[in-house]
């Protein structure tokens, strides 16, 4: 590895375009892979790399992205001529201080990877110093891809968009992800000389190889996965990016230590941390927000975003966490819980059909089947809060706001909306009642009856 620390390092995030193919009210860098918006994963690529400053292209009027990219600085291209025109929206920062190293990513193309973003600046690192490093790739189909055009020592000559090239060119299969490392200090000069006499009438940054050579200073090409590079420009590649990340998240989360039983049905957030040692079985999702301790058993169709659970819990099969949820120690979910915005205590018990928003749960409480904390009155929500080693009766209504006491009883189906202490039992049923006989008596009277009206309707047929 070249040694990157005296170096200085700008990326250029390309991301004025609209995505009309995409047909959203939002611009494409915004639609969401894993969980967060293509652009931040370019953004987070960029920064493993440990690039020191970047600046993303954006469209005029994109204030919703402007705010999704900060901190890191935007620069507007009114109008869309072209790669190299949207690169010159950010020539006052080139200018300003130019980098040894001027890194062009693509805002649409969110699986690029901090390696390769690393192997391209080692490619221009080496003593030939190349003043442009592209990325290819071969991909199935080259279609409407540049092609890469490389001259007789193998090095790269120049880059044909699919639309000027001539039926020889449309041959190569070797095609341009559009990732360029540029020489920082000679790039402005390079792309002040392109124009837009080209198929599309656009200034391609693509012409920048050319343009270099011609200066004597060579093009060199690092050849890259074509996962890496895809391009989404319309929900099916949505759908195929989704599907990478999926795949590398899951890889990502067994090679942490974590037992899938069943891979491909386990859906990741960008951000979930799993633990070593957890177990996930089938159908299980991961929204944003969740980390998960060491030994955590996560059991079939669970649904969780935005919650914590340490080490030794068993969740699901069929829970629900939502975001807030914070699980100590040992706590046990079964199925068809759904819990959001409480700290559960270690040890709590919550095993069946309950609802606990908004509540604070005592280390050791059980709450039985089917109670649910009332926290909204159609206006406000409002906490409840129960106290270590308490036990709540099956089908409690728990009306928040309310305490319940260290080691109180509620008994079962109870309506609670006052206060309970500390170790005090509360019931709100009504009083049982018992009539001796009275069933057998009823069984009897309502038999007869029926055998009377068969009676009388068998008559009445004939
Ligand atoms: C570009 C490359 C092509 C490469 C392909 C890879 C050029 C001329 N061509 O073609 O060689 O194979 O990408 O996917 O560079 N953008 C702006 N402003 C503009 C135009 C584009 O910000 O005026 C942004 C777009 O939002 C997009 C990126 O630049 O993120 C690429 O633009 P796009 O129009 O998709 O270029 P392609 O025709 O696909
Ligand atoms: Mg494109």
């Amino acid at each position: 590895m070249a040694d990157q620390t005296i170096r200085s390092t700008l990326s250029i995030v390309l991301a004025a375009g609209l995505g009309t193919r995409m047909k959203s009210a939002r611009p494409k860098v915004l639609h969401p892979v894993a969980g967060r918006p293509l652009v931040d994963h370019v953004l987070a690529a960029v920064a493993a790399a440990g690039v020191d400053d970047t600046v993303v292209v954006i469209g005029d009027g994109m204030d919703d992205l402007a705010a999704a990219v900060r901190p890191h600085a935007t620069a507007i291209q009114k109008r869309r001529l072209g790669t190299a025109h949207a690169l010159l929206a950010a020539r006052h920062r080139i200018a300003a201080d130019p980098p040894d190293d001027l890194i062009i990513l693509f805002g649409d193309t969110p699986l690029i990877t901090a390696e390769t973003v690393n192997a391209m600046l080692d490619r221009r690192r080496q003593a030939d110093a190349p003043g442009v490093v592209v990325l290819g790739f071969e991909p199935t189909d080259p279609g409407a891809y540049g092609r890469l055009i490389l001259a007789d020592d193998d090095r790269l000559e120049a880059i044909v968009e699919a639309r000027d090239a001539s039926p020889e060119q449309l041959a190569v299969r070797l095609c341009n992800s559009g990732v360029m490392v540029i020489d920082g200090a000679r790039a402005l000069t390079w792309l002040e000389r392109i124009d837009n006499d080209n198929a599309k009438g656009e200034y391609y940054l693509t012409d920048i190889v050319a343009i270099a050579r011609a200066d004597g200073a060579g093009a060199a090409v690092v050849i890259g996965d074509p996962d890496e590079v895809l391009g989404v420009n319309s929900r099916a590649e949505l759908a195929v990016a989704e599907a990478i990340t999926q795949t590398r998240l899951r890889a990502r989360a067994m090679a942490g230590g974590a037992t899938l039983s069943d891979p491909t049905t386990v859906y990741f957030s960008w951000d979930t941390e799993l633990g070593s040692d957890v177990t996930v079985g089938p159908n299980v999702v991961f929204g944003p927000g969740v980390t998960v301790a060491d030994g955590v058993e996560i059991r079939a169709f669970c649904h969780i975003e935005g919650a914590h659970v340490a080490t030794g819990s068993v969740i699901g099969p069929f829970a629900r966490l939502r975001p807030g949820a914070q699980l100590d120690r040992n706590v046990r979910i079964g199925n068809f819980v759904e819990v959001k915005a409480a700290d559960l205590g270690a040890g709590v018990k919550v095993n069946h059909l309950s609802y606990v928003g908004d509540s604070t749960v005592g280390a050791g409480a059980n709450i039985g089947a089917g109670t649910i904390t009332c926290n909204y009155d159609g206006h406000l929500k409002s906490r409840t809060v129960i106290g270590d080693g308490a036990f709540i009766g099956s089908n409690t209504a728990l009306v928040a706001p309310v305490t319940i006491g260290d080691g109180a009883i509620i008994g079962a189906g109870s309506a609670v909306a006052k206060d309970v202490a500390a170790d005090a039992l509360a019931v709100t049923r009504a009083p049982q009642k018992e009539i001796a006989g009275w069933a057998r008596r009823f069984n009897e009277h309502q038999a007869a009856e029926k055998r009377r009206r068969a009676k009388a309707a068998s008559k009445a047929g004939k």
